[in-house]
């Protein structure tokens, strides 16, 4: 009864009552908002990942320009059903290098986070043309136009400063050579291992069987690359976190 009795004072004075709810929304605060600068410490670093290839982050930019978030998840859930469908379950270190991050939030398709080398490129180029091609019953809507839409990869050095902006580490000789590169890993006479010592991993290859770059590339090196870069065969979770 006493503390009820105390309240009282604080719910008849308006001034008093201000000054302990700012008091108390301060306390909230900064209980929830200081360890959010410590949000680095709780993100094990995991061997294999890497910032993306210049093509691979333009596969991405399309994949976000159409919205393929709206309809697929990048994102496996610790849980049995999950892990058994697509692959070991996400870490927060394979979308570490993601502005923003492509987890999405429903999952009319399937969850895209290992979809890498689980389909050939004519496949994806098949379904990216036509899904209903390959699966029927596909709601999916037609990508055909990615095939004739071509890239040319001057600016995409433009766009890693950006990431690099905020926080993806790409280095210097990554940047000036974000052109070069671009065109390399998708073109059979490009300088593979160049793109390779950037790109640890990196697939290397005509995509879309087209003999000029398109989108169509691009978005299937990025898909092919998905889940990829960790080796899961060795991978073992920190146990001191
Ligand atoms: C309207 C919802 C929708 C949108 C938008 C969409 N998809 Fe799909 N996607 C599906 C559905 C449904 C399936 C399952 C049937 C199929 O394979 O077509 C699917 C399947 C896939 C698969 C095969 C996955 C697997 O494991 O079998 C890939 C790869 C894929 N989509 C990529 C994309 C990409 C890339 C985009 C954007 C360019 C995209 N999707 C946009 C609905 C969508």
């Amino acid at each position: 009864m006493a503390i009820l009795e105390k309240h009282k004072i604080l719910e008849k004075n308006a001034t008093l009552l201000l000054v302990f709810s700012f008091l108390v929304v301060t306390i909230g605060g900064i209980v929830q908002i200081a360890p959010l600068f410590y949000l680095e410490n709780t993100i094990e670093e995991v061997e294999g990942m890497r910032p993306y290839s210049p093509l691979e982050l333009q596969g991405r930019e399309i994949y976000i320009r159409e919205g393929c978030y709206v309809c697929h998840s990048q994102m496996i859930r610790p849980m049995r059903d999950e892990v058994e469908r697509y692959g070991h379950y996400s870490l927060a270190a394979e979308s570490m290098y993601d502005h923003p991050f492509q987890w999405g939030s429903k999952r009319t398709g399937p969850d895209l986070a290992r979809v890498g080398g689980r389909y050939s490129d004519e496949w994806h180029v098949d379904h990216l043309m036509d899904p209903q091609s390959v699966v029927p019953e596909s709601v999916m809507p037609k990508y055909a136009f990615l095939m004739d839409r071509r890239l040319d990869g001057d600016h995409i050095g433009d766009l890693m400063k950006t990431h690099r902006l905020v926080g993806v580490p790409y280095t210097d000789e990554q940047i000036e050579n974000a052109s070069a590169d671009f065109r390399a890993q998708a073109d059979p006479d490009g300088d593979w291992d160049a793109v390779l010592a950037r790109y640890p991993k990196a697939q290397t290859r005509n995509f879309d069987g087209q003999p000029y770059l398109t989108e169509m590339d691009a978005l299937i090196a990025y898909m092919q690359m998905l889940g990829t870069l960790v080796d899961f065969s060795t991978f073992t979770p920190d146990a001191s976190r």
